[in-house]
């Protein structure tokens, strides 16, 4: 994430007639990170949304993109300039699967090869087989046109991408997996995403924040943490009970990390009353290449000596750095022990997460 701001919302409102759909709404969101909006039915989201490209104008605040305020833009090219799935994914039935995908850059008069280059690489990307793109939408199932909303949406391979329930309409299973694929996705395009649900799951699962609106009004923003710990009413009773446990699944077990350890080269003297081993019965013996070798106890160690090979215990299956906090918790649950030990994908000893350090991180 670069920080930069790329949409701001400055007290927004909408008004239809008499009705308040939107009330002074502020918000931003940085580049590449992914901001959810959810709330009830009816709670202005979708109206939210359609502002920031201006499908629908405000009535009254500021709308900023790339800090530039859109009234002052030209329409036309904002929304083209912002990819949008929209809700119940609205793919047009009388175009082919390639023509829906390429439809803005056919609006922006693409040759026709580029357009279909573009369409072949992106119904690949969405994981969809390009003999596909001949096809129509009535010719998919509700998951695969879901992913043509999502290809549709990046075809001009916009800064900004604006989705609304973009995984609303499939079950569960294929909704799991077209969340993990977007999430993939998103680490090597690291689009800003603004995204709608209603499902506070997927929330706390897509969302580097997120922010909860009622009746028009954002009456909170955060992390999935920081919603957790919220002490309001409603927010209480719209997360649901459970919701430290999904929160859970979506806090990295680095989070929790522990990394200031007793730790022993393999081969070096130890002097069991160095001050960086106080309050450990073990330590952990690491190699040449930072790689742990196991743990050791420092008990009935008088004096400085040398670790004996044969002492060292092997460390249980550690956790890697993207494991979420359940996941960790889990396997210590089903291991029966209090600690594991974290490990990069290239095998360096990261440190250790423990039952302690994630009640503390929870407690927090
Ligand atoms: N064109 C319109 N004219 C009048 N009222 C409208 C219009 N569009 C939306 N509204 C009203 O604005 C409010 C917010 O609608 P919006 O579509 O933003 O809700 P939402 O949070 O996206 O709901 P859902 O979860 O059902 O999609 C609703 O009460 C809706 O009836
Ligand atoms: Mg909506």
């Amino acid at each position: 994430m670069t920080g930069s701001i790329e949409v701001e919302l400055q007290n927004v409102s909408k008004f239809y007639g008499e009705d308040k759909v939107v009330d002074e709404v502020s918000f931003h969101v940085n580049q590449g990170e992914i901001f959810v909006l959810i709330g009830p039915s009816g709670c202005g989201k979708t109206t939210t949304l359609k502002m920031i490209n201006q499908i629908v104008p405000h009535t009254s605040g500021r709308i900023l993109v790339r800090g530039k305020d859109v009234t002052e833009l030209d329409t036309v090219e904002l929304r083209r300039s912002i990819g949008y799935v929209i809700q119940y994914i609205g793919l047009l039935p009388h175009l082919t699967i390639q023509d829906n995908i390429a439809f803005v850059l056919q609006l922006k008069k693409c040759p026709k090869k580029m357009q279909r280059e573009r369409a072949m690489e992106l119904i690949e990307t969405v994981g969809l087989p390009v003999s596909y793109l001949d096809r129509y939408p009535r010719e998919l199932s509700g998951g695969q046109q879901q992913r043509v909303g999502v290809a549709r949406a990046l075809a001009a391979d916009p800064e900004i991408l604006l989705m609304d329930e973009p995984f609303g309409a499939v079950d569960p299973v294929t909704r799991e997996q077209l969340q993990n694929e977007l999430l993939r996705l998103q680490e090597t395009i690291q689009k800003t995403i603004v995204f709608v649900t209603h499902d506070i799951q997927e929330a706390f699962k897509m969302g580097n924040r997120i922010g909860i609106m009622r009746g028009g009004k954002l009456v909170t923003i955060g992390t999935a943490m920081d919603i957790v710990k919220e002490r309001d009413e409603f927010i209480r009773s719209f997360i649901g009970q459970g919701a430290v446990f999904s929160a859970l699944d979506t806090i990295p077990v680095t989070q929790a990390l522990l990394r200031d350890l007793p730790v022993v080269k393999k081969g070096a003297l130890v002097d069991p009353a160095d001050s960086s081993f106080k309050g450990w019965e073990y330590a952990f013996v690491l190699d040449d290449n930072g790689q742990s070798l196991g743990y050791v106890s420092l008990a009935g160690m008088e004096g400085p000596a040398k670790i004996d090979p044969e002492k060292v215990q092997p460390l249980p299956s550690p956790s890697l750095p993207g494991d979420s906090l359940k996941k960790a918790l889990e396997e210590m649950l089903w291991g029966n022990r209090g600690w594991l030990p974290v490990v990069s994908g290239e095998g360096a000893f990261l440190g250790i997460v423990s039952f302690q350090s994630c009640a503390s991180l929870l407690a927090r």
